[in-house]
């Protein structure tokens, strides 16, 4: 294997309400992580899709990955994933076998990201960059603010320039190396870090960005299904 993805899949999806792990929640009548495995798979350079299962999960998903078709040029493995992203992908890392030398780490919850997005994130790593993200200008200006209580006003701490920000998306690619020493040298706290090119950054490490895509959003909350639905309902019209 050259390109493997690894698929962090654990997490419940509070914010999404009540109902299965998010990542097995279907969309289009079908579970949104088999969208996002076939988003990887649907690249030529991915050789090996790790998925991290929810805890206890990893029988279940063994069963989807059975049931759906996906490409047969791509192999398969599913590990079980720990309390924090964080967590999940690293054992997922250590699910990789000793060939791996580019590493993806792809959301479960952003099952609609175009495989063009992929390849350009792969590229940019196989051209030397040791990790890439891709990501979007924002269109909202955001503000600092010092955190209050729910419901209480906060005060307003500033202003970043809206043109210098950009929203983060995955599949996030990294020479394998690099990611794997983020992981070692970066501890676990609270809910852990949600990004891993933050990760690599607190490295001292160069982290590009190249263009995201719209359709590579993250299915955080009940509106974000009803967009991912029509998405969905739009590519198959
Ligand atoms: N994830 C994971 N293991 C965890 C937590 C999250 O593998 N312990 C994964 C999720 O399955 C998801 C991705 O990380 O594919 C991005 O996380 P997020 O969108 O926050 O998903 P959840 O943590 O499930 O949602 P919420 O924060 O609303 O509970
Ligand atoms: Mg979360």
């Amino acid at each position: 294997y050259r390109t493997a993805a690894v698929i962090p899949a654990a997490g419940r999806g509070v914010r999404l309400g009540p109902g299965a792990p998010k990542a097995l929640r279907a969309l289009g009548g079908t579970p949104m992580l088999i969208h996002a495995v076939r988003a990887m798979a649907a690249s030529r350079a991915v050789s090996l899709v790790v998925v991290v299962a929810p805890p206890d999960g990893a029988p279940e998903v063994k069963n989807l990955l059975d049931e759906h078709a996906l490409p047969e040029r791509t192999d398969y493995l599913v590990v079980s994933g720990g309390d924090t992203r964080q967590e999940s992908v690293r054992l997922g890392l250590d699910a990789l076998p000793e060939d791996v030398s580019v590493v993806l780490v792809h959301d479960a919850a952003r099952p609609l990201v175009p495989v063009d997005t992929v390849d350009a994130v792969i590229e940019a790593v196989r051209d030397g960059a040791p990790a890439v993200v891709p990501a979007l200008p924002l269109a909202d200006t955001v503000k600092e603010v010092e955190p209050g209580a729910p419901g209480e006003p906060e005060p307003v701490l500033g202003t970043p320039v809206r043109a210098r920000l950009r929203a983060v998306q995955t599949p996030q690619g990294f020479d394998r190396d690099t990611l794997v020493r983020a992981h070692g040298a970066v501890a676990v706290d609270g809910e852990g870090a949600t990004d891993d090119a933050g990760m690599v950054e607190q490295l001292g490490a160069p982290v590009v960005v190249v263009p995201g895509h719209e359709e590579a959003f993250k299915v955080t909350r009940p509106l974000d299904l009803v967009l991912a639905e029509a998405v969905l309902a739009r590519r198959r019209a």
